[in-house]
């Protein structure tokens, strides 16, 4: 799977770590910064970036990572076709994708440590969207929202 995955200086923590347990899971994985640890860079930079690589389908799903994956997932919900999720337990991080099709998982590097992050990340790449009847319709509902926003 294509993963991009970013993070500003409240996640920046714990993406290396991420991004190596991504690849060594054999995903397609990119790293769109920050490169370096930036104190004073913004999250909705990084949650564009993650935005576009799925808009322009550069990645499959995302990771987008700040210190408490709130302005994380506000920001990245406002791209076009990108469904944040912030899920700081494990049957939200593979819900969110089996029932509401989740695109990128946000986490916040302040409150989770690497364990438990390690196993949300997981937890969100081996889920699919089930394609059920009635998770299919909501998703429409939620895609009809943003249509019409
Ligand atoms: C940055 O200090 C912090 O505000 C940001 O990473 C995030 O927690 C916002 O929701």
């Amino acid at each position: 799977m294509k993963i991009a995955i970013a993070a500003d200086h409240g996640g920046f923590p714990i993406k290396d770590e991420l991004t190596q347990l991504l690849r060594s899971m054999g995903h397609d994985v990119q790293d769109l910064g920050a490169h370096q640890l930036e104190p004073t860079d913004d999250y909705p930079d990084y949650a564009r970036y993650i935005g576009q690589a799925i808009q322009n389908e550069h990645a499959d799903r995302g990771i987008l990572l700040c210190g408490s994956g709130v302005g994380a997932s506000v920001a990245a919900n406002k791209m076009k076709g990108v469904r944040a999720g912030l899920c700081h337990d494990g049957y939200s991080a593979h819900q969110g994708v089996e029932h509401d099709d989740i695109n990128v998982l946000c986490l916040g590097a302040r409150i989770i440590g690497t364990a438990l992050a390690t196993e949300l990340v997981k937890a969100f790449v081996t889920a699919k969207f089930t394609g059920e009847k009635r998770h299919a319709r909501r998703l429409e509902k939620v895609q009809a929202i943003e249509a019409a926003s």
